[in-house]
C-alpha cells in the first residue's frame, strides 16, 4: 500500500494512469481512514481508469458494478437461486418426515442458494488483498438504490433479511463514480470523500497521450492536447474528455499526419468531436485553434 501523496502519484504512473497530488493526497486519506471515494466529473476525465488503476497498483480484484437505471438488489447485490430452491422443494415431496422437511425448509436460505452478486461479493470476500469495488455511474440508478447502498459504504455490511448482516472482515475500497446528470442524495456523499476530477491541463494532457499511445510523437501529441483544450474553451454541445483526446491523436499518427494540415484534422475530427452541430463549430475553429496554438 503506497504510504505517502508521492508515491500514489508515482504507483499510478506506473499504471499510466497520471494525476495530480490533490487526487492523490484525497486517494491516500481515503486508503488510511477506510473511506469511500466519490469522483465525479466530465465524461472522459478518467473516473473509471482511476479505480481500475488502483486495483492494479494495490495488487487487488477490481469488482465492478455497473449501475443504470432500475439496478436492483437481485443484480447489485444478491438473489436467491429460485430454480435450486424448487429443485430442493422436489425431492423433499418424495419422501422426508416432518422432521426432516423442517429442517430442510431452513437449508433453503443457506449459503448454497444464494447467489453472490457483486456487492456480496465485494463485502464476503475472501481475497489475500481488499479488493477494489466500483460503484460506477451512481448517477444513473435511482434513489431507492442509493439508500439501500448507505448500510453498505458506512458499515461495509448487507443485511439479508433471511441470513442476517454480512459484515466485510476487510473492508474493499470502493470507488462511486458520477457524471452528475442527477444529484446524488446528500446522505450518500457524506459517507464517501469527494473530488471533482477536473480536465488535465495542457502539460498532463500530454503525458496522458504519450503515455496511453507510445507511438505519437512528443509535437503531435502538443498540437492535439493543445486543439482538444481549445475545443473545451468553446461552446459545444459536448466537450471532448480526454479519451477522445488520445484517439485523435492516435487517428491522425496511424496515417502519418502531424497535426498541422486543416484539411486532415477536419476529416479526423470524429474522434474527439460526436455530434453534428459541433462537426461545423469545430469546422470553422480549427484555422484560428491552430493559428492561437502553434505547436
Ligand atoms: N489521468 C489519466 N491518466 C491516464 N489516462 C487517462 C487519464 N484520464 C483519462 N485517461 C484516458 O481516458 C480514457 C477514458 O477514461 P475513463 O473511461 O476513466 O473516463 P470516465 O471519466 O470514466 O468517463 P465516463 O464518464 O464517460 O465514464 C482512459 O481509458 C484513459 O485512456
Ligand atoms: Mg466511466
Amino acid at each position: 500500500m503506497p504510504e505517502t501523496v508521492d508515491e500514489v502519484v508515482a504507483r499510478l504512473g506506473e499504471q499510466a494512469y497520471l494525476c495530480d497530488r490533490r487526487l492523490a493526497t484525497v486517494i491516500l486519506v481515503a486508503l488510511r481512514i477506510r473511506k469511500p471515494l466519490f469522483v465525479e466529473g466530465e465524461a472522459g476525465v478518467g473516473k473509471t481508469e482511476l479505480a481500475r488503476a488502483m486495483a492494479q497498483v494495490l495488487g487487488a480484484r477490481l469488482i465492478r458494478l455497473q449501475c443504470y437505471e432500475g439496478i436492483d438488489l437481485a443484480h447489485a447485490a444478491y438473489e436467491w437461486n429460485y430454480a435450486r430452491q424448487l429443485l430442493h422443494i422436489r425431492l423433499l415431496d418424495t419422501g422426508a418426515s416432518d422432521a426432516g422437511r423442517a429442517t430442510a425448509e431452513r437449508d433453503l436460505f443457506g449459503d448454497e442458494y444464494l447467489l453472490r452478486r457483486p456487492l456480496l461479493d465485494a463485502i464476503d470476500n475472501r481475497d489475500p488483498v481488499a479488493p477494489v469495488l466500483l460503484i460506477d455511474e451512481i448517477d444513473r440508478s435511482d434513489e431507492e438504490f442509493e439508500a439501500f447502498l448507505l448500510e453498505l459504504l458506512a458499515d461495509f455490511a448487507i443485511s439479508i433479511p433471511e441470513l442476517g448482516t454480512v459484515r466485510a472482515a476487510q473492508p474493499p475500497f470502493v470507488v462511486l463514480t458520477g457524471n452528475r446528470t442527477r444529484e446524488v442524495h446528500d446522505a450518500l456523499k457524506r459517507r464517501c470523500l469527494y473530488h471533482w476530477i477536473d480536465y488535465p491541463d495542457l502539460e498532463r494532457e500530454v503525458a496522458i497521450v504519450r503515455v496511453r499511445a507510445p507511438e505519437v510523437s512528443e509535437r503531435l501529441a502538443r498540437r492535439v492536447a493543445g486543439l482538444v483544450q481549445g475545443l473545451r474553451g468553446m461552446d459545444l454541445y459536448k466537450l471532448p474528455g480526454v479519451a477522445e483526446t488520445v484517439d485523435w491523436a492516435r487517428s491522425l499518427a496511424a496515417i502519418g499526419a502531424d497535426g498541422s494540415d486543416p484539411e486532415t484534422l477536419e476529416a479526423t475530427m470524429g474522434a474527439a468531436v460526436k455530434y453534428q452541430e459541433d462537426l461545423e463549430s469545430v469546422r470553422t475553429a480549427i484555422p484560428d485553434l491552430l493559428r492561437d496554438r502553434p505547436a
